[in-house]
């Protein structure tokens, strides 16, 4: 993907641009920002989703039970029939794993890395319904799939910004708007964390959030040294060899703080382990229920591929590749390969195609080791073979 393209989705600018200056730090507005864009889901379509087990969904009523009351999903049948007319909303996540037109939005977001993406979420909203002032620890993209949503944008907040107290929402206590736009369809408003927002419906109104997810500083402490936990033998110890005589034997002495230093460093400085963790962990799955492998062996595999089948990434699958030192790896899932250099194209095939098929295989079909990662794959559940 050139960065330097103007792109239509982010009004003209090019990711370049976009990335230097907006990303992480301003908003964005994007009048038509997909132009005649077609609602792939209908409001219907949405409430139905709600009523599923596996699918998290809420609702919000500005004046229910209590104010701004929260009711979670999976609803029943006749959870949207005695609603109010207005000020309530509904909010379905993680839609793209769920609808495959949603999942074809993503497509429009491949100038950021797609690890980076955590799910589209869909919210339907009556007139004046809203989750009310707050902000998010990530950043979004909001388009506005059906009807008009007006936005209004306020200071930047952080863990000290005062809150309603509520047990379930975030709701700030203050909101200081800046700005205020009206979102119609196809229209789109790019936040950055911890902007404070506050989207109201001016009539019933669908709004497509695509957002993103960055580990906190705290998950990636524990996480990786979890992980790192696993390589390092109990017979490596804090050691002080060549230890200068204490002056006060209860005294911990600054040598101990550099030795411990030391140890850290020496591990957590190790690239290799590092890349491996943290691929790993971005390409976690949100419903790893929702992944299940089937074993083939090779030929039935490539019997499949020439009668025509394909192979599509499980919606619920995420997938990215890296270089660790001379070789790459894959991550699928929460799990990693180590693989040959010679894979290379292999593997950004995995990854960037909508669908595998003998056709953009072609020479892979021949490759051993590149058949027996697809294999792998498929048991692992991250790749789905199905018949055309
Ligand atoms: C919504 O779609 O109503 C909420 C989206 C957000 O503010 O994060
Ligand atoms: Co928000």
């Amino acid at each position: 993907m050139n960065p330097d393209v103007p792109l239509q989705l982010l009004g003209g600018l090019t990711a370049r641009v976009f990335l230097r200056d907006y990303w992480q730090k301003k908003p964005l507005l994007i009048r038509q920002a997909l132009p005649d864009f077609e609602n792939p889901i209908s409001a219907d379509e949405l409430a139905g989703l709600a009523l599923e087990e596996e699918v998290e969904s809420r609702l919000v009523l500005e004046h229910g039970e209590s104010p701004w009351e929260l009711r979670s999903g999976p609803f029943a049948e006749d959870a949207f029939t005695h609603l109010p007319e207005r000020d309530w909303t509904l909010l379905v996540q993680a839609v793209d794993q769920f609808v495959p037109e949603v999942a074809d939005l993503l497509q429009h977001f491949r100038f950021l890395p797609s690890w980076r993406i955590d799910d589209v979420m869909i919210s339907f909203a009556t007139p004046g319904g809203g989750v009310g002032p707050h902000f998010d620890n990530y950043d979004v993209f909001l388009l506005q799939g059906q009807g008009s949503r007006r936005w209004r944008i306020g200071q930047m907040c952080d863990a000290d910004s005062p809150l309603l107290e509520h047990a379930d929402l975030r709701i700030l206590q203050h909101f200081e708007q800046t700005d205020e736009w009206v979102l119609e369809p196809g229209d789109m408003l790019y936040l950055p964390p911890r902007l404070a927002h506050y989207g109201t419906a001016e009539d019933d109104c669908m709004t497509y959030s695509v957002g993103f997810r960055a580990p906190s500083a705290a998950e990636v402490l524990t996480h990786f040294t979890d992980f790192l936990g696993q390589f390092l033998p109990d017979e490596e110890r804090y050691s002080d060899a060549d230890a200068a005589p204490s002056s006060d034997p209860h005294q911990i002495q600054r040598d101990s703080l550099d030795r411990l230093k030391a140890l850290l460093a020496e591990h957590m400085g190790d690239e290799r382990l590092l890349m491996t963790w943290f691929g790993q962990f971005m390409t976690e799955p949100r419903y790893p229920e929702r992944i299940a492998g089937t074993e083939l062996d090779q030929d039935q595999l490539l019997a499949s591929l020439h009668d025509g089948a394909v192979l599509i990434r499980n919606p619920s699958a995420r997938l990215a590749w890296s270089e660790v030192g001379a070789d790459l790896v894959l991550f699928a899932s929460g799990q990693s390969r180590l693989l040959s250099a010679s894979l290379r194209d292999l593997l950004k095939l995995i990854c960037a195609a909508d669908a595998l098929h003998a056709d953009n295989l072609g020479p892979w079909l021949a490759n051993d080791e590149g058949l027996n990662l697809l294999l792998e794959l498929i048991k692992q559940g991250s790749l789905e073979c199905a018949d055309e």
